[in-house]
């Protein structure tokens, strides 16, 4: 605790093309940082083998596939990865109430509610790349981003997740309606002068963890460093300030 807020947990993505390049990154920056993200490009590259080796060093997997497809697909997606070993998991809140649920119970089925093994799911809202503009191509609504994220974030917990994905710019207005115990996991975080990439909703790490951020996503300002121990402990200087 800084005092003033809660210093969030970060995550490091990696978004790189192989496995070695990934087990490279994870032997260097483990101790600083717990928590690491399989995300689509490397779990379709190296399949779950990866994630059994990220946890024999004795790391945390973030299994970042954003599931989205009917209930009983969804649920089986759920179910492989909880037998996998990850601690964190992803799935879109526009797949709807039910789909949702038939994740949580799944992850009921495998796990006591307090077994420290159990993963967290955590719903995708709207992505931090995309921006008013974007969203006008799939719906005419006038609502803004912030309203669209709080409408799914209360769709995620009705159905019982224990959290939403979302970026720092909607976390503070989350807090406040979810209270303190629905997680917030916050991608789009870019220390400042760093480029926003493709990412449009960014934040600084002390920003996101100001609003309320549980959990700081944070990929390319790290794997693209010349020293990606330097650029964490850079980060986490910033947060514990
Ligand atoms: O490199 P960068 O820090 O922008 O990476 C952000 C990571 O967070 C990527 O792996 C991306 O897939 C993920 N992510 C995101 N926005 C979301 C959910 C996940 O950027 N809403």
């Amino acid at each position: 605790m800084s005092g003033k807020w809660n210093i969030p947990e970060v995550i490091v993505a990696l978004d790189v093309e192989e496995g070695n390049e990934a087990l490279k990154l994870v032997r260097e920056l483990k101790g600083k940082v717990d928590y690491f993200k399989i995300g689509s490009r490397l779990f379709t590259a190296e399949g779950p083998a990866l994630i059994e080796k990220i946890n024999s060093l004795g790391c945390s997997v973030f299994l970042d596939l954003k599931f989205h497809d009917i209930p009983a697909t969804v649920a089986g997606s759920v179910r492989a990865a909880c037998s996998h070993g990850v601690r964190m998991m992803t799935l879109h809140t526009t797949g709807g109430v039910e789909m949702m649920k038939a994740a949580v119970r799944e992850v009921e089925k495998k796990f006591d509610k307090f077994s420290a093994k159990r993963p967290l799911l955590v719903g995708v809202t709207v992505l931090t790349s995309i921006s008013r503009e974007d969203l006008e191509i799939i719906s005419t609504a006038q609502d803004e981003i912030s309203d669209i994220v709080l409408k799914l974030a209360a769709k995620a917990k009705e159905a019982g997740l224990d959290g939403i994905v979302s970026s720092a710019l909607e976390t503070e207005r989350i807090r406040k309606e979810f209270g303190k115990d629905f997680v917030i996991v916050t991608p789009g975080i870019r220390p400042s002068g760093y480029s926003t990439d493709d990412q449009k909703r960014v934040a600084t790490p002390k920003s996101a963890a100001k609003a309320g951020s549980n959990f700081l996503v944070i990929g390319r300002p790290v794997y693209r460093a010349s020293s990606p121990a330097l650029a964490v402990d850079g980060i986490l200087r910033e947060l514990k300030e």
